[in-house]
């Protein structure tokens, strides 16, 4: 059964933890759906996850629409949330209802997402006036990089973290469905996740959210180079790839693929009739 806003927000009330996965594929999302996460991601983390950026702040709308529709059709039963790139809501609320719109009707998202508090109110209530629920996104918001100057814990000092419970009562108030709370100190996210009726879901922000988020290339081994102190390497899908590449490419070179087995055969009398 697809689940929706109302899942998520029952699942909090019965304390049974939301889980939720990036994807940005049909395959990736297929498999995750069939494992039964209840949520699946399409975070504009595909900037760097799937595009190679160093940030996700050149994520565009056609990125966006693009990875969402795949995913969208391999998400059968989890709720798929979309991100909102960077640009594409904070110089308007006109524009964000209308991105926001692109992504549910071009792009297949049940929900999107974007970041901010406060200063982003107007925009939540306004897209969600347009009937289409939205996450919020607090703490260590990616695409605010730039004022943070790099990718840092939030909400660590007194002002800070008053400011995050602010911004966490804000959006909720603002119509908000759910918020993500990203690299914060555990104990901060515990008293906004008991503060709040809707859900949280914690990524890099300890175990009492009423839900996880993992990257997924983090969380299978899949990452190259460095990956946070929040991250759980739960696989390593990495090198079983690896293994597999380097298989095919010695079965190759040695002739001993394609066999038998995965060839086709031909009667002989129709090779002998060419032959003549
Ligand atoms: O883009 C993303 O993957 C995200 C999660 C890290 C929450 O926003
Ligand atoms: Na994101």
């Amino acid at each position: 059964m697809k689940n929706t806003v109302l899942t998520l927000l029952k699942q909090k009330q019965s304390g049974d933890r939301i889980t939720m996965l990036t994807a940005y594929d049909y395959t990736t999302a297929r498999i995750f759906d069939e494992c039964g996460v209840n949520s699946i991601l399409v975070g504009d983390s595909l900037g760097m996850t799937m595009l190679g950026y160093d940030d996700t702040l050149a994520v565009t709308m056609e990125d966006m629409i693009h990875h969402t529709r795949a995913v969208a059709r391999g998400a059968n039963n989890a709720f798929v949330v979309a991100d909102m790139p960077f640009m594409s809501y904070q110089v308007s609320t006109e524009d964000a209802v209308r991105n926001a719109g692109r992504l549910i009707k071009e792009g297949g998202a049940n929900a999107v997402k974007l970041e901010g508090g406060a200063e982003v109110c107007g925009q939540i209530s306004a897209i969600v006036n347009a009937s289409i629920p939205v996450v919020a996104h607090l703490g260590l918001t990616p695409q605010s990089v730039n004022v943070f100057g790099g990718f840092k814990v939030q909400g660590k000092s007194l002002d800070n973290a008053r400011k995050l419970i602010e911004d966490a009562v804000k959006i909720q108030q603002a119509g908000a469905c759910a918020v993500t709370l990203e690299g914060i100190p555990a104990k901060l996210a515990e008293i906004i996740t008991k503060k709040l009726v809707i859900p949280t879901i914690g990524i890099g922000a300890g175990s009492g959210c009423d839900g996880q988020v993992l990257v997924y290339q983090d969380m299978l081994g899949l990452t190259v180079g460095h990956t946070p102190k929040f991250v759980k390497k739960f696989a390593d899908v990495g090198e079983v790839m690896r293994q597999g590449v380097s298989d095919y490419i010695t079965a190759v070179k040695d002739g001993s693929f394609p066999s038998e087995e995965h060839t086709y055969a031909i009667d002989e009398d129709v090779i002998s009739a060419i032959a003549k």
